[in-house]
């Protein structure tokens, strides 16, 4: 593990690094008071990471598992393809059970796997050496797709926008530019004035402590509130947008997010407001007809009770920690994927989006 105290890149954030073997992962809970790197070449080290949120965000989370799974293969002593293949499942099945939101986390496992049953006669070695391939592609990939998803996105702002946006969904969330972010950051790039609204995102406070440190990495006008001044903003007309991010989506356009998304929707609506989520393709789950059928991870209850090593409520009170909440698609604007924008019939262009995609 190493501490690295100095880290300056204007838009070019990449919160995870792969060179020489190693992975190093920009230790997301230390954010904003201290850039800490963490190494890793143990997928089981990996998958707490996953799980301690050192690395969060449903592209960021799948990249990091891509790399996991590469880990636990490189330490399989089998080399006959049936036992390669029954201990990289595994491995996979360590990683999978980190998290059980973001689908972009078992996408990019099955995207590992498929590597596999697609080469049946090479041997493991190769094996090995075309999974470093496979996880370095999804890194890079993804941040194209970012790229691709903010000019799609960036085109449905007007000149002059405050947009709010809810929990972390740039850079620090992706293998780098980010989804809701990164549409932002392509209007900014295209000329257009936007002020951004971050909310704090309690419990885990991922706007106040990430979202705004990104944006000022990249001197994007940034106005952090806390989650209940939403409504109080809209009112008085402050906010023209909102854009969020998505940890899985279901085949109807129902969307889970981090928890607080579904109340910022609801006064989206009530105020007249554009609610758009941005998402890669990779985040739409056809198996799941509507958003009741996403699992919502429910975390520890001292992420309520405390900040940080502060605890503020008494000792012994019974607290619910639901991680992400379902926003219903009639809320929701417009989705914005790399392959384009879907507005109104979900069902149809989401598939079409998703059959684009190859999946
Ligand atoms: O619990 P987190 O921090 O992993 O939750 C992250 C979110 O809810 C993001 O909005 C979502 O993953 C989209 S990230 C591009």
């Amino acid at each position: 593990m190493s501490n690295c105290s100095s880290f300056q890149q204007a838009g070019g954030i990449r919160p995870i690094r792969y060179s020489n073997n190693v992975l190093s992962l920009l230790d997301q809970r230390k954010l904003p008071t201290e850039v800490l790197w963490l190494d890793y070449t143990d997928y089981r080290e990996v998958a707490e990471a996953i799980r301690s949120m050192v690395v969060r965000g449903a592209p960021a989370i799948g990249i990091t598992a891509a790399y996991g799974a590469l880990f636990g293969a490189r330490d399989i002593k089998a080399d006959d393809y049936a036992g390669f293949v029954s201990a990289f499942d595994e491995v996979c099945a360590v990683l999978a059970a980190t998290r059980p939101t973001a689908v972009n986390l078992c996408w990019a496992l099955e995207r590992m796997k498929s590597l596999i049953r697609a080469n049946p006669e090479q041997s493991v070695n190769n094996l090995k050496i075309g999974l470093e391939y496979e996880a370095m592609a999804i890194a890079e990939d993804d941040v194209r797709i970012n790229m691709n998803m903010g000019r799609h996105g960036a085109a449905l702002l007007p000149e002059q926008v405050r947009i709010l946006t809810h929990c972390n969904a740039g850079a620090l969330a992706t293998g780098g530019y980010g989804t809701a972010l990164g549409v932002i950051r392509a209007a900014v790039a295209a000329g257009k004035q936007v002020v951004v609204y971050a909310d704090e995102t309690r419990p885990f406070l991922q706007g106040a402590r990430l979202t705004a440190w990104e944006l000022q990495q990249d001197n994007i006008p940034t106005i952090l509130i806390c989650d209940n001044m939403a409504g109080y903003l809209m009112a008085k007309g402050e906010i023209d947008a909102v854009i969020v991010g998505a940890d899985r989506i279901a085949a109807n356009g129902d969307v889970a997010n981090k928890i607080g998304t579904y109340t910022v929707a609801i006064l989206a609506r009530e105020h007249n407001i554009p609610f758009y989520v941005a998402a890669p393709i990779s985040t739409i789950d056809l198996s799941l007809a509507d958003g009741s059928l996403i699992p919502i991870e429910e975390r520890d209850a001292s992420e309520v009770t405390h900040v940080g090593s502060q605890r503020l409520a008494p000792e012994g009170v019974a607290v619910r920690n639901p991680a992400f909440d379902v926003t219903p698609a009639r809320l929701i604007s417009a989705i914005i994927t790399e392959h384009g924008v879907a507005q109104g019939d979900y069902l149809t262009t989401l598939a079409g989006f998703v059959r684009r995609g190859g999946r």
